[in-house]
């Protein structure tokens, strides 16, 4: 097992996210469909989806300092989420989905509130909208920051996870034995398809990164194959096959239980590069990596197809801090971020998050990184120390 270096500049993070972002835009070209470009100088039509709790907080702080660095872009409000279902009976309405396809560039989504307990009709629109929109690939990266106390050094990895199914299928049966016993059955499915899609985006970010960071890449499989022998094991096979291909050749290769692969989430979080997991482990991962570096409130992810990419932050819809303008903003604004550059606006990405390391500097944070700033402040903060990088040049 190799150690992944020490990466914690600015320059350094910058260079994984744009990895991030060419990454997927290759995607689009190999598979010769023709993606919704835009020229630098036209203006982006985003979907704007806050959806419910601290989505309604942080989607606009991070329009206004997208605003802030010049970007020029028309943010199409669009109802998604539980608030909306609550009112109208649908989670996610057919004139979102059609106006995401006929008449956006890319979204920015906030989070949705899914209850724990089953409600009739109900089906989390993002999760939906994943697998509508075959937005296949959940890309997370996962970076210390340098100025967030707890925060350990050193991380700097990418979490690949596959977005459309596994667990995610939903597909859940109830049934009554004959003595009367329920019992819950759930469908898993792995596919050797969208196995061997998410393994070839892994692989080819894993390339990239060597690249840029100049050291060899190494891709480590999330997987519980010992246990799950079908389905893991298929993932498992699937993703060792694509390892193979000669583009891959110099991509160091392991294997890492889920289990286990938590447990070294917390204790050498250092040692990974790029992980690439089936759905649900995938979510799970994501979560405790964003403990190591600070908290769910700075890390991205980026839901990438071949021509349509939704950002979102990592986190929920946060029900215990919602309405009250605490929430942090920057996994939201780092996730417009990322849609940015996969839409081309690298300087203005660059900026953005030039904007988010000089606030962290500087301290001027939410309550749960220490400070004493609203969302609100907060976007204000990061969007003025952005323009004036962007000054900068
Ligand atoms: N993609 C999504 O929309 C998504 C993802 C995860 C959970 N959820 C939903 O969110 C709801 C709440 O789930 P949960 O509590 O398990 O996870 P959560 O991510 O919403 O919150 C977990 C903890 O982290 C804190 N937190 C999250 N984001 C923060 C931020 N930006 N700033 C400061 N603190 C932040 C919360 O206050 C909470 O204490 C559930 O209904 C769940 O279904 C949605």
């Amino acid at each position: 097992m190799i150690q992944i270096a020490s990466r914690t500049s600015t320059s350094n993070n910058l260079a994984v996210i744009t990895a991030v972002a060419r990454r997927a835009i290759a995607t689009a070209a190999a598979a010769g469909q023709q993606g919704k470009k835009t020229r630098l100088q036209d203006t982006l039509r985003i979907g704007s989806i806050p959806a419910d709790g601290i989505g309604k907080e942080v989607v606009p702080a991070a329009q206004l300092v997208v605003e802030a660095v010049g970007v020029p872009v028309k943010w199409i409000s669009l109802d998604a989420g539980f608030e909306y279902f609550q009112r109208h009976g649908v989670a996610l309405p057919q004139s979102t989905v059609d106006t995401l396809i006929n008449s956006c560039d890319g979204a920015l989504f906030g989070a949705v509130s899914s209850p724990s307990h089953r409600v009739e009709g109900y089906s989390s629109p993002i999760v939906a909208l994943r697998k509508k929109l075959d937005l296949f690939a959940n890309i997370r990266p996962v970076i210390s920051s340098p100025h967030v106390p707890r925060s350990l050094p050193g991380i700097n990895c990418v979490i690949v996870r596959e977005n459309t199914e596994c667990l995610y299928v939903k597909e859940e049966q109830l049934t009554t034995t004959a003595s009367g016993h329920k019992v819950a059955t759930a469908t898993r499915r792995i596919s050797q398809e969208a196995s061997a899609r998410i393994a070839k985006v892994a692989f080819d970010i894993a390339v990239q990164r060597a690249r840029e960071f100049k050291r060899p890449g190494k891709v480590t499989i999330v997987h519980k194959a010992n246990v799950l022998p079908i389905t893991d094991g298929l993932f498992r096979e699937t993703v060792l096959a694509v390892s193979k291909e000669s583009a891959y050749k110099d991509i160091i290769v392991e294997e890492q239980l889920v289990d286990s692969c938590v447990y070294r989430t917390f204790i050498d979080p250092q040692s990974f590069d790029v992980l690439v997991a089936p759905n649900m482990y995938g979510d799970i991962i994501s979560d405790g990596a964003a403990a190591v570096v600070g908290g769910l409130g700075l890390v991205p992810s980026a839901n990438s197809g071949n021509n349509f990419v939704v950002a979102e932050p990592v986190h929920g819809s946060a029900p215990d801090i919602a309405g009250l303008n605490i929430a942090n903003p920057i996994a939201t604004i780092r996730a417009a971020g990322l849609m940015l550059q996969q839409l081309g606006h690298d300087k203005a990405a660059r900026a953005i998050e030039a904007g988010i390391q000089e606030s962290l500097r500087r301290g001027q944070t939410t309550k749960d990184l220490g400070g004493s700033e609203s969302t609100h402040s907060a976007a204000e903060k990061i969007a003025s120390h952005a323009v004036a990088a962007l000054a900068r040049g």
